[in-house]
């Protein structure tokens, strides 16, 4: 079954939304002129988009205290792609955080030139899938497809708004060499959120004292985010998510996959994928089950 145009819109090969960007500005993108201070967080949906936003927001913003107490993160860590809020990208004051869910063929050319920093994060796609399933139930700009079974088959065939999980992070693991490019996986930020902090500070070249790291981690757990109002997108309700549905931020853990897959979903699932992912496992070390 295709996805309904309403839906989604296929450019260059990858599926766009159409409520948020035009053709005409992804093609822009490509001039979109790249300073050697820009970071770039890159990730499939639902993979720790707006967990390592509020990171680096934190990182960069340390905690907090440089007057932008009440910036969203959307505002600080915006979105290249899909810039919903108009906000001036040329003109921003660097170092310049950006988010997008680009494949690797379709970033700023000058994002090559390996100067400015890419933090590509990944996480186990059986994981993926069901966050993916839950919050299209949420938002008003994704097809809704209340039957598992037939969204995972989308899944797989990458149907979906950002095409295919398998597409998305091969192409940019094997294109590594072209990037100045720091891989993480979900699975290790919940499993030592510190060190993932201390890793992304070394690749950012930030040295953070002792107590603006602590404050940086604590600012950036599930718990802590899910009061947090500047990061945890349930501003996105009045228009992007339908208000009572439930929350952006909706369980946080590994392995969610097993309360929603049967058997038989899994081993679908290990069937497509699981060979294909074995050329991974030079960048990333998961056991998807
Ligand atoms: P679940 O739906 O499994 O709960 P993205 O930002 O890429 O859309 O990813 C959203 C997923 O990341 C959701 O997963 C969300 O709960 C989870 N997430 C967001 N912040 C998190 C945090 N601080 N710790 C753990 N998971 C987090």
């Amino acid at each position: 079954m295709e996805p309904s145009e309403e839906f989604v819109f296929k450019h260059k090969g990858f599926y766009f939304q159409p409520d948020l960007v035009t053709p005409e500005y992804i093609d822009s993108l490509e001039d979109f002129e790249i300073r050697d201070s820009d970071v770039f967080i890159v990730t499939y949906p639902k993979s720790g988009t707006v967990w390592t936003q509020n990171i680096l927001s934190l990182i960069y913003h340390e905690g907090h205290r440089d007057g932008t107490e009440n910036m969203e993160i959307k505002y600080r860590v915006p979105w290249l792609e899909y810039n919903i809020n108009n906000m001036d990208y040329v003109h921003r004051p660097s170092p310049r955080l950006f988010t997008t869910h680009l494949p690797y063929y379709l970033v700023p050319r000058d994002l090559r030139n390996r100067r400015a920093k890419v933090i590509y994060v990944a996480r186990n796609p059986k994981d993926v899938a069901v966050s993916y399933f839950h919050f299209s139930k949420l938002s008003v700009i994704l097809e809704t497809i209340p039957d598992f079974n037939i969204f995972l088959e989308r899944f797989l065939a990458g149907k979906v708004a950002s095409s295919s999980w398998l597409d998305h992070v091969r192409g940019w693991s094997t294109h590594r060499e072209e990037f100045n490019i720091l891989f993480l996986t979900y699975e290790e930020m919940k499993k030592d959120l510190k060190g993932a902090v201390l890793k992304i500070c070394k690749f950012l070249g930030k040295q953070l004292n002792e107590k603006e790291l602590d404050t940086v981690v604590e600012n950036a757990t599930f718990d802590k985010m899910k009061t947090d109002p500047r990061a945890n997108y349930d501003s996105m309700k009045s228009n992007l998510q339908e208000r009572g549905k439930g929350h952006f931020l909706r369980k946080g853990i590994i392995g969610d996959w097993k309360n929603t897959m049967t058997v038989a979903q899994s081993e679908r699932f290990d069937n497509v994928f699981k060979e294909k992912m074995k050329d991974l496992s030079s960048t990333f070390s998961w056991d998807i089950n």
